[in-house]
């Protein structure tokens, strides 16, 4: 058992785990921070105490001893694996904090749950603010990106907490407030979205990349690490060349080739889609980087399609560089829509959910720290602070003038995929939101008429206001308009 704390520690720590470790360990090695931990199971907390006797952590072995050991308002930030068990844990900290004191739940909640608990927390005179924290375990050790929501008043005393723990782009903490109640983690969910839609791609690219070109994944991952000096430098680019490079030690085959082909998930993604769909908002791309995940880890399917027929005439690449370019440009202009249709997103929830989000800010606390990170975050930030009111992400003259500049690679590498029977559902899609955003008529108007015909849902006219139903008949003279205003 732990010695009865005294009110010594500034901020704590519930979760032991390696993220909510991690992150402890990142408050206590920032100058004026004691940092109070606590665990379910002591034992987490014993391992870190002995192991990290430099962070000078006050353990606690019950939540009355550590809610003893903050000093007041007192502030706890939650690292438990979302559901259920924030739940728990919210109710034994409201049972032992009082009014004023902050509760963070820094877990990747479902951002309507965190809409519910901060309304429940709230009446308790407890603030509650549910924060989106990105960086995995190294970014929650050194320096995450941070997304949290809640109460103004509450970030009054988190913000400079949360900015002394934050990674640091340009000089500036990847930290802000994104809005009330569940707006961080809302954000966070569509961070995640743009993070599926962005691996998706990058994964697609290297699949176009070694089967037209026979690269092997050491020199693919050549490739990327090339990129990454570019318009495309980004921590994901980065990553997938070392990960190309892995070699299995057991087999010393590359270890891409070892791994099963099967994406797990953990339900972020899914989150932002399915939120997209109530919102009616198109976020095609990240859809088809979740459905992508799924399909991959539908072994039986896949194992009975493999003789379904595909292309009848052989694939080559007759020049390996221009390809390889047209790749590149083809994954700008697909990752340009994601962030277009991320951003879309974030603006339908913000209008839904009564926030106030800064997009600009948005895409600055991305540039360091998150999974995201990328040198192109600025010019989202740059295009938001143009026009605040800006209706897409891509119409903004600097993300108008790349994608003209990549398109006609891109259609290439689209065409060529669906030739050479390639699935690259991700840069499909984005080309047909693309074109289907800048078209000036769309089929939409043929459904309406289908709609109206058999089920007289209406329709509206080009040419004058009101909303009008046909009488359908097989004679179209006898077809009249009726203005059902
Ligand atoms: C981050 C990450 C992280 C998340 C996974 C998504 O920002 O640090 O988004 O929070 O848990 O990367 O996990 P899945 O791919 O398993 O859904």
């Amino acid at each position: 058992m732990a010695e009865n704390a005294a009110a010594t520690a500034n901020i704590g720590v519930v979760g032991l785990a390696v993220m909510g470790s991690n992150l402890a360990r990142n408050l206590a090695s920032r100058e004026g921070n004691t940092v109070a931990v606590y665990n379910r199971s002591y034992e987490k907390t014993e391992t870190l105490l002995s192991e990290h006797p430099e962070a000078g952590f006050v353990g606690s072995s019950t939540v009355e001893e550590f809610a003893a050991s903050l000093q007041t308002p007192r502030t706890a930030i939650i690292m438990v694996k979302a559901g259920a068990g924030t739940d728990a844990v919210i109710d034994q900290l409201t049972a032992v904090f009082e009014p004023g004191d902050i509760i963070v739940d820094g877990g990747n909640a479902l951002f309507t749950d965190t809409i519910r608990r901060e309304k429940a927390v709230r009446e308790t005179g407890i603030h509650f603010v549910g924060a989106g924290i990105s960086g995995g375990e190294e970014g929650a050790l050194n320096g995450p990106s941070i997304m949290p929501g809640g109460s103004k008043e509450s970030y009054e005393t988190l913000g400079p907490i949360l900015s002394s723990i934050a990674a640091v782009a340009e000089g500036e903490p990847c930290v802000t407030h994104v809005g009330t109640d569940g707006a961080g983690h809302f954000v966070k969910m569509i961070h995640n979205g743009i993070e599926y839609a962005d691996m998706q791609l990058i994964a697609e690219a290297y699949d176009l990349i070694r089967r037209g070109t026979g690269k092997s994944p050491a020199e693919i991952a050549d490739v990327f690490a090339e990129w990454n000096t570019g318009e495309l430098e980004s921590y994901l680019i980065e990553i997938t060349a070392e990960v190309l490079r892995q070699v299995d030690a057991e087999t010393g085959k590359p270890l891409v080739d070892v791994i099963v082909d099967q994406a797990g998930a953990k339900g972020t993604g899914a989150w932002t889609v399915q939120t997209a769909l109530d919102l009616g908002i198109p976020v095609s791309g990240i859809a088809e980087a979740v459905f992508a995940r799924s399909l991959s880890s539908k072994p039986a399917q896949r194992a009975a399609a493999t003789d379904l027929p595909g292309p009848s005439d052989a694939w080559t690449v007759d020049d390996p560089e221009t390809f390889i370019e047209d790749v590149r440009r083809a994954l700008y202009a697909s990752k340009i829509i994601a962030y277009s249709q991320g951003f879309d997103e974030i603006v339908a929830g913000a209008e839904q959910y009564g926030w106030d989000i800064q997009k600009g800010e948005i895409a600055k606390i991305w540039r360091g720290g998150c999974i995201i990170r990328a040198q192109f975050l600025n010019r989202i930030t740059e295009a938001y602070a143009e026009n605040d009111g800006l209706v897409a992400l891509v119409t903004a003259p600097y993300f108008r003038d790349a994608v003209a500049g990549a398109q006609d690679s891109w259609r290439r590498v689209v065409a060529t995929a669906a030739h050479a029977g390639i699935p690259a559902p991700a840069f499909s899609s984005s080309l047909s939101y693309y074109d289907g955003l800048r078209a000036d008529r769309l089929p939409a108007a043929l459904v309406q008429g289908q709609r109206d015909f058999f089920g007289a849902h209406t329709y509206k006219r080009i040419d004058k206001d009101g909303t009008f139903h046909t009488l359908w008949s097989g004679d179209r003279s006898e077809i009249s308009a009726v203005d059902t205003h």
